[in-house]
């Protein structure tokens, strides 16, 4: 009989549809995952927003649903993504109610601790129209709230249009080939980027969290930002904005982003930017651009900060315009392993949220085990709820690396490729194909160089695959679909050379 996809310690929707993480925030002595839902069906459907809990990040607590879409102006595609803000003692969310040309930021505010909210009367709160010219009414979304010295600010992501003559052209007429079914809200693709403008991030402000001001766009001509990023044809989705050791960090899902060399694989991406936000004008000093994740399945990711002053970051583990395995057991969309952030050398940290250490069990050490041109099992470090940690040496062989989730029949490869000077996260023999709109398929890249060793933390559950490079460097995020029963083992390869496995710790992960 096939068991279940279902994981053991990441967040999972239990019936329906789960994608974007909203409302990220601790708030009465837990941290909240909102995210959006749609209960009915396995498939995106006018949003809900659905609500877990949590007091160790492994273990999620279901509460009632967050925001239905009961509302008018949430006809017909729902309580779409935004955030969560306290503000005396009450706890806002801030969601964009989205029809299909017209997309428009609420409020809905809880009194009971963050359980039940109720809409504010006076919903839409802020429509495009109102504050600037320039931003279209159709796409403009995601709000997450964030306070700076006593002053409330909204970031968003917005299409910007472009300015003729000094007036903004005008909006198009979309024709709409079918009813709304992408959580694009709207083709992105039905959409002439020469009279439309581009996609581009908006800041605003306000001293009430319902009365508010544009402050301006953060994406300018710049020359650190090339065109892709300036002239994109799609939304930069999810925005978020935090300052962590000193830097102050971007975060955005952008739509469409071309790929460049091994950078932005997937269809739609994941950005850090770090720089200098402009509270007067709302510029952002871009220092520098990357790739949160350069695995398959991460998007729309969002931070909270915890009492301690750890931010953490969590995301929808999955990507859009791809096929969904766990559809048929009726359910579909699941979360990253929270991430704790920091910042070293101008460069992102990222490491599994510490928490996860506690479920570690069954400790197997294996040391040097050397392989040339050759592949072989490592005893006692099979199962599919682990956490494998290893140093390869990586020697003279062209490619070498773990296999995981292995059987005579399927594999999910992890491997040095030093031709490619890449870590390449290999599915296209895991178990069931993901089919999508992506160029590259069952392959990621992730540029290393050429180094002696390489050191990984992978995290599996079940269907769910995370590679934590070299200390948190970097992160190479993926489900496979494997048989469930029997693809299981680890192995270790070397081709066409030798290489060593210095150092393998395996822990089963018990919830
Ligand atoms: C991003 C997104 C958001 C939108 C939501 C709808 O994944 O397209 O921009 O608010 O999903 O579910």
């Amino acid at each position: 009989m096939k068991k279940s996809y279902r994981q053991f310690y990441h967040a999972n929707v239990l019936s329906g549809w789960a994608n974007d993480p909203n409302g990220t925030i601790f708030y009465n002595g837990k941290a909240h995952l909102f995210f959006q839902h749609y209960p009915y069906k396995s498939e995106w459907g006018i949003m809900h927003w659905g609500h877990f809990v949590t007091e160790d990040f492994i273990h999620w607590d279901n509460l009632p649903l967050a925001l239905e879409p009961l509302e008018d102006y949430e006809v017909i595609c729902g309580c779409c993504s935004g955030s969560a803000i306290e503000k005396d003692g009450k706890l806002y969310l801030m969601y964009t109610a989205a029809q299909p040309e017209l997309q428009r930021q609420c409020i809905a505010v809880s009194t009971d601790g963050g359980v039940h909210f109720e809409k504010d009367p006076g919903n839409p709160i802020v429509t495009a129209d109102q504050i600037s010219p320039e931003i279209a009414m159709r796409d403009f979304r995601d709000p997450r709230l964030f306070l700076k010295d006593g002053v409330y600010y909204m970031l968003a992501g917005a299409r910007v249009k472009d300015i003729k003559d000094g007036q903004p052209v005008p909006e198009p007429q979309v024709k709409r080939s079918g009813p709304v079914s992408s959580p694009s809200l709207g083709d992105v693709t039905d959409i002439d980027p020469n009279i439309y403008g581009y996609g581009n991030l908006v800041l605003l402000k306000s001293d009430d969290l319902y009365h508010w001001s544009y402050v301006g766009k953060l994406l300018y001509d710049q020359e650190e930002y090339s065109e892709e990023f300036y002239h994109l044809n799609g939304v930069y989705e999810c925005p978020d904005y935090f300052v962590i050791d000193g830097a102050e960090v971007v975060l955005s899902s952008p739509q469409n982003l071309p790929q460049m060399g091994h950078l932005y694989q997937n269809i739609h991406s994941g950005l850090y930017m770090l720089g200098g936000l402009d509270f007067e004008t709302g510029r952002f000093q871009v220092d520098y651009i990357g790739e949160v994740d350069s695995g398959f399945d991460f998007y729309a990711a969002q931070t909270l900060r915890m009492p301690d002053g750890r931010v953490i970051m969590i995301a929808w583990k999955e990507m859009w315009d791809r096929s969904f395995p766990t559809r048929e057991e009726g359910w579909a969309g699941t979360y990253t392993l929270p991430r704790e952030l920091s910042i070293e050398n101008g460069r992102l940290i990222q490491k599994p949220v510490r928490e996860i250490e506690q479920f570690r069990k069954n400790h197997v050490s294996v040391k040097d085990v050397v392989c040339t041109d050759e592949c072989r099992t490592i005893e006692g470090a099979s199962g599919s709820v682990t956490e494998i940690k290893a140093v390869i040496d990586t020697g003279s062989a062209e490619k070498c690396g773990l296999k995981v989730f292995s059987s005579d029949k399927h594999e999910t490869v992890i491997y040095y490729d030093r031709k490619e000077k890449a870590l390449v996260f290999d599915r296209s023999r895991s178990g069931i194909t993901i089919k999508g709109k992506d160029t590259v398929t069952q392959k990621r890249y992730l540029d290393i160089g050429e180094p002696e060793k390489i050191t990984l933390d992978l995290f599996l559950d079940v269907c769910s695959v995370e590679v934590f490079v070299d200390g948190g460097k970097h992160v190479m995020t993926g489900n496979v679909y494997p048989d469930i029963d029997t693809d299981i083992e680890v192995r270790f390869f070397a081709e066409n050379g030798t290489a060593e496995l210095t150092e393998l710790d395996k822990f089963d992960i018990c919830v």
